[in-house]
């Protein structure tokens, strides 16, 4: 039988870029599902006849039924208000809860042996208003956020150094938002870490521009917020799950002690595989990265408390 991946909110921009990108995997079916009439169906297929144009088979619905996401394998989240220009994160939050509320709930009762990817912002407190609301074990439950963030350093590095940006890895912490701890020693080039490549000027400009990084697009897009790399990054963690490759990359999982925090989603390196979150990675921070990242965690868990979760 094939493997299905659902996308709630897939009539949207990273919803719809994901079911692409995942139809292009060859690894599921797809299930694109949104509350607007027709669009989750149009865009599906629309998507489903670029098939025989670029190559690949797999099958892609739209739906506005909940019931559609029956049985699962993975259900990525995409439902939600994005931001507006000189709107923070933190103001979608009691709409976008709304929604990722209704989602979880429809995820418990049609889907409820799949993992969950949650993408909605304000990124970690959705992800644990997901887990909150499933009831699901903390394995498979996680937000994407990390995937793009360490993508937008790494793509930053590249550009500075005219290097290939897929021989650049890097590591980006902590929640999805302005608070969020890139890992310069932990970002490299070939193996090389770019503290031996970049001047601590040009670091820190790029760990600023990363942490800037979605605003930027809004403010450029102005109606609304960037879709292609945070619809590759689920996509890429969607496969990490159902060809259990075992990545090593950041997400925002739930900790309970882990990086001296617990009782909350936040973004630290994980092992994705069939299991999900297989385990977390702790690595050793200097004094300055574990309070960055504890000084993020407050943060989250602020919001976490404005919504009485
Ligand atoms: P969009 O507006 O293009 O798409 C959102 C879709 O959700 C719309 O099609 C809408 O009809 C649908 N929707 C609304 N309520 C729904 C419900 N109750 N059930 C099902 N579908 C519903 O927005 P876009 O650009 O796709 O962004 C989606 C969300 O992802 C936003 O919250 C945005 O901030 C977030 N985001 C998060 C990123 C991350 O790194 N975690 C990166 C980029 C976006
Ligand atoms: C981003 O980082 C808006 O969270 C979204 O692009």
């Amino acid at each position: 039988m094939a493997r299905k991946v659902s996308v709630i909110g897939g009539g949207g921009n990273v919803g719809a870029s994901c079911a692409l990108y995942v139809a292009q995997m060859e690894i599921a079916d797809v299930v694109m599902i949104d509350i607007v009439e027709g669009v989750p169906q149009g865009k599906a297929l629309d998507l489903q006849q670029s098939g025989p144009v670029e190559g690949w088979d797999a099958y892609v619905t739209g739906s506005n039924d909940f019931a559609a996401i029956k049985n699962s394998d993975v259900v990525v989240v995409t439902a939600g208000f994005p931001r507006k220009p000189g709107m923070s994160r933190e103001d979608l939050l009691k709409a976008n809860a709304d929604i990722v509320r209704n989602a979880s709930e429809m995820i418990k009762l049609h889907a409820p042996h799949a993992f969950v990817i949650i993408v909605t912002n304000p990124l970690d407190v959705m992800a644990y208003l997901a887990w909150k609301t499933t009831g699901f074990p903390k394995n498979r439950v996680m937000g994407m956020a990390g995937v793009l963030d360490s993508a937008r350093l790494r793509t930053f590095v590249a550009l500075e150094l005219g290097v290939a940006s897929e021989d650049v890895h890097a590591m980006v912490l902590g929640g999805h938002g302005d608070s969020m701890v890139p890992l310069p020693r932990y970002t490299t080039v070939g193996g090389i870490s770019i503290t031996e490549l970049l001047t601590p000027a040009q670091i820190e400009a790029i760990s600023k521009r990363t942490a800037n990084g979605g605003a930027e697009i809004v403010a450029l897009l102005k109606t609304g917020s960037a879709f292609y790399a945070p619809a590759a990054s689920a996509a890429q963690m969607v496969e990490a799950i159902l060809k259990d490759k075992r990545r090593v990359l950041p997400a925002a999982v739930m900790l309970e002690g882990e990086y001296g925090m617990k009782g909350l989603f936040i973004g630290v390196p994980i092992i994705l595989g069939a299991q999900g979150v297989e385990r977390i990675i702790q690595i050793k921070l200097s004094p300055e990265e574990q309070a960055a990242l504890q000084k993020s965690g407050d943060a989250v868990k602020k919001t976490i408390g404005e919504l009485g979760l």
